[in-house]
């Protein structure tokens, strides 16, 4: 295998999964971030994300991996330039471009690096910059790790895609060259097409949630059960199952801004996205769903105590952006309710998110004196919880909504439980 050195810009969680599975297939990888607290804790070998297996691979390839804050020692030793930095959404839903700008300025009129761009972009970015520094080498190559999981779908990826123009054709081949030992088919692509697999993707996989959240809720209605329609729905081959649990709503960095960028741009060209609107909004009311099934059972939460377990947008993550937490402690405190919230990892993250909860150290704490509990992320931990015992005895009223469908409702409806699950 041809081992090349590396550059990477943007150490938060894409550049540091990044440049750690680089070097851990074996290459020298400089990985710049300009906060200099960051490249010291990871100089050191500190990890600053929860994300399994990344700590290890740090250490383990410490040998391989440079963090630098200085743009200098990348552009000395790497040609390929893996753009890792955050595309946020603005306040419009289009995507904040200032940092990959940033970056294009630092690397001035040089003709011997190439802009490897992981960042999620517009569509047009790419053919943008080229225009912008005329002959620069540009590859798009969009990164699907998902969080939880970003090693393991770093080194197993179900496709990698390259986009590149003729004239960048010779870096286009080096960056698949790099991903070959993963043995995954590769999409040798034109860039703006790079850049489109990239959103459709996570709008669609966006569209399969809101679709199948949908189904649930008028399952409830029609006493259908979702979990068995999703799987009779997942076992056709065309639909596949992934990616059809109802529950509370997605969230998380990604989907949301994603979707919404998609359909701005849409927007900006002239073409009214009108299934991604539905996307977005049917979301929006999932995620406040669970206020409706709590004042079925308790009516007015002026003053109840509600526990919510899990406070990260999913689980094995400490993210919390686009939580349905953050909108379900503020719906709750509106109400007049007292939240109290637990998650086993992303509680610090959120303390000045989660308006009006407290946030507290353990599932029990959360559900002490509770008149209803609130699972909002399927951390395994809440399944491993004595529900029959220690949390019935110390709830005042045994009300459970699952919000997704993750606990075994027959034992609790067995054991007193009132519960409410998604869909069902
Ligand atoms: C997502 C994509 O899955 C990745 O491929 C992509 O690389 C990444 O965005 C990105 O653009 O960086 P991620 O946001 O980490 O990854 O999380 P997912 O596992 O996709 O979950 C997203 C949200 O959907 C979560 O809130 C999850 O609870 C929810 N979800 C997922 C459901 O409600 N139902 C499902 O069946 C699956």
């Amino acid at each position: 295998m041809e081992r090349e050195p590396i550059g990477v810009v943007g150490v938060g969680w894409v550049g540091l999964v990044t440049a750690a599975c680089f070097a851990e297939l074996g290459h020298e990888v400089w990985a710049r971030d300009i906060v200099p607290e960051k490249v010291d804790a990871l100089g050191r070998g500190d990890v600053p994300i929860h994300e399994p297996g990344l700590p290890e691979l740090v250490r383990k390839n410490a040998e391989r991996l440079h963090f630098t804050i200085d743009m200098g020692d990348v552009l000395d030793r790497a040609e390929l330039l893996f753009v890792c930095v955050d595309t946020p959404p603005t306040y419009s839903g289009d995507a904040d471009l200032s940092r990959v700008d940033a970056v294009l300025g630092e690397l001035g009129d040089s003709d011997k690096h190439a802009l490897v761009m992981k960042s999620t972009v517009p569509v047009g970015t790419g053919r943008s910059i080229r225009r912008r520094r005329d002959g620069i080498g540009y590859v798009a190559n969009p990164e699907f790790l998902k969080e939880g999981s970003a090693v393991e779908d770093f080194m197993h990826p179900d496709r990698v895609v390259v986009g590149a123009e003729d004239g960048s054709a010779g870096y286009a081949d080096r960056v698949e060259a790099l991903y070959s030992p993963l043995g995954a088919e590769v999409v040798r692509t034109d860039v703006a097409s790079a850049e489109m697999i990239k959103l459709a993707s996570n709008a669609f996989l966006a569209t399969k949630i809101s679709f199948i959240n949908e189904i649930a809720n008028v399952s409830e209605e029609l006493g259908a059960d979702v979990r068995e329609v999703a799987r009779g729905m997942g076992l056709d081959d065309r639909i596949g199952p992934k990616f059809l649990q109802a529950g509370v709503g997605f969230g998380g960095s990604c989907f949301p801004k994603d979707v919404q960028a998609l359909k701005q741009l849409a927007g900006n060209s002239g073409y009214h996205f009108q299934l991604l609107t539905a996307v977005v909004e049917v979301n929006e009311l999932q995620k406040r769903r669970t206020i409706g099934k709590l004042q079925k059972h308790l009516g007015s939460l002026a003053g109840k105590e509600i526990a919510l377990l899990g406070v990260a947008f999913k689980p094995n993550t400490d993210d919390v952006r686009e939580a349905t937490s953050l909108v379900l402690a503020g719906r709750l405190a509106g109400e007049g309710a007292n939240v109290r919230a637990y998650d086993p990892v992303a509680g610090s993250k959120a303390t000045d998110m989660l308006a009006g909860a407290r946030i507290v150290e353990s599932a029990l704490e959360a559900v002490d004196g509770a008149d209803a509990v609130v699972l909002v992320t399927e951390w395994q931990e809440f399944r491993e919880l004595d529900w029959t015992g220690q949390v019935k005895s110390r709830m005042r009223m045994p009300l459970v909504v699952d919000g997704r469908n993750f606990l075994d409702r027959e034992a609790l409806v067995g054991a007193g439980f009132t519960y409410e699950g998604i869909g069902r």
